[in-house]
């Protein structure tokens, strides 16, 4: 059986910041109420017609639209970066997003953009909100472990705050945007998948969802009466868009702590890995109190858990790939550093991986 190695990671964030501060002159909230009851101090925001300078394969500096498929762009070739690949190695693109620029898919345009030429690799999108990116790791590594894949890219990019009820103080406050990506390859050594004291790469995992909580947390398409004058009396069609997000703070906060921590005991059994061989836990960074409610049920020191929460918000698909991107480049996260990685959300959705650095 072939195996799978994560071999570089990269992120962006947007350039506009949204502190508390900025939040209590638009809500009646407060920093203290907001650190509190989440451990978010700012978040990262898109903006209307923001723009963003990046440096061109010429060296040169450029202003250019920043949207999420530019900052998907930017994470994507931070990660390459790292990985030590070129855009020609890659012939998978995963995107994970509940919010792309484009309906139909960024993933296609994402690849394009980065370099990798027409035709040379399969790109698709992936929704599975907050647990995008754990499900996309996991989606990439069955084209690689069967062989159909030598190497795939996986982004997490999502800009909820296009899709938040700005009026609603309840959510308004948590999300911010963002991207990150991982650069996963095929190893034709039997090491990984394997529970193996030697293996790398995504060692064991778990993954589930349940429809029936749905309305806890979704974005419901919404459509305008539109009247195209067929013959006759003419056809109301409809004008498509969507609604603002809903969501049920304490059913989520209950579901997540409910469930991660059983999620994370079924990947680690499957990886054959103990709570105290786990170097790091790295969950979706939605609230510090539902990470620290995980840690504390698994037996797992704070210390052992990683989050940046606080400066960026909760970013949905890229809020692994974000902390993640981070921990590795400040030299936390080491080379064979095991991580066991949640993701959880709308769907509802939630999984774990647990990932040999
Ligand atoms: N500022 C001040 N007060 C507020 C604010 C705010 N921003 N928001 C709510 N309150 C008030 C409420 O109105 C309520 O007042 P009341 O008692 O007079 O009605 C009070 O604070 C307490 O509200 P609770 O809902 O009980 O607060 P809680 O401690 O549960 O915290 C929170 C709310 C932070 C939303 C929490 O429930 C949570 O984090 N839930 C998980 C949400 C989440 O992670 N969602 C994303 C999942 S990922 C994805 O797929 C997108």
């Amino acid at each position: 059986k072939l195996s799978v190695r994560p071999i570089g990671i990269g992120s962006c964030a947007p350039s506009t910041v949204i502190t508390n501060a900025d939040m209590e002159a638009v809500h009646d909230t407060s920093d203290e109420w907001i650190r509190t009851r989440t451990g978010i101090e700012q978040r990262r925001v898109l903006v209307h017609e923001g723009t963003r300078k990046i440096i061109g394969t010429d060296g040169e500096e450029t202003e250019t639209p920043e949207t999420l498929r530019t900052l998907g762009i930017e994470a994507a070739k931070n990660a390459l970066e790292m990985a030590g690949k070129s855009p020609s190695d890659i012939d998978l693109v995963i995107c994970a997003t509940s919010s792309p620029d484009d309906l139909f898919g960024d993933a296609p345009s994402i690849a394009s953009a980065i370099g990798i030429e027409a035709g040379k690799c399969v790109a698709f999108d992936l929704t599975a909100a907050c647990s995008g990116f754990l499900f996309g790791i996991v989606t990439a590594s069955q084209f690689l472990t069967n062989g159909a894949s030598q190497n795939a890219l996986v982004l997490g990019a999502d800009a909820l705050t296009r899709w938040v009820d700005w009026d609603d103080r309840n959510s308004c406050i948590l999300f911010g945007d963002g991207a990150g990506a991982m650069v996963l390859t095929r190893s034709d050594e039997n090491e990984g998948l394997t529970g193996s004291e030697d293996g790398f790469g995504i060692l064991g995992y778990a993954m589930h969802s349940n429809g029936a909580g749905y309305k806890d947390l979704n974005c419901i398409y919404k459509g305008e009466p539109k009247k195209i004058s067929t013959p006759g009396e003419g056809t109301v069609v409809e004008d498509g868009s969507y609604d603002s997000m809903g969501m049920n703070g304490r059913k989520v906060y209950s579901f997540a702590t409910r469930e991660v921590p059983t999620v994370l005991e079924e990947a680690l059994e499957q990886a054959g890995i103990s709570v105290d061989e786990v170097d790091h836990l790295l969950l979706h960074q939605a609230n510090i109190r539902i990470m620290e409610t995980v840690a504390s049920r698994l037996g797992m020191p704070m210390e052992k858990v990683i989050t940046n929460l606080n400066k960026y918000g909760n970013t949905s698909a890229a809020s692994i790939p974000l902390a993640l991107d981070e921990a590795v480049r400040s030299g936390r996260v080491k080379k064979g550093d095991v991580i066991a990685c949640a993701g959880f959300g709308a769907g509802l959705s939630w999984g774990a991986a647990i990932l040999k650095w």
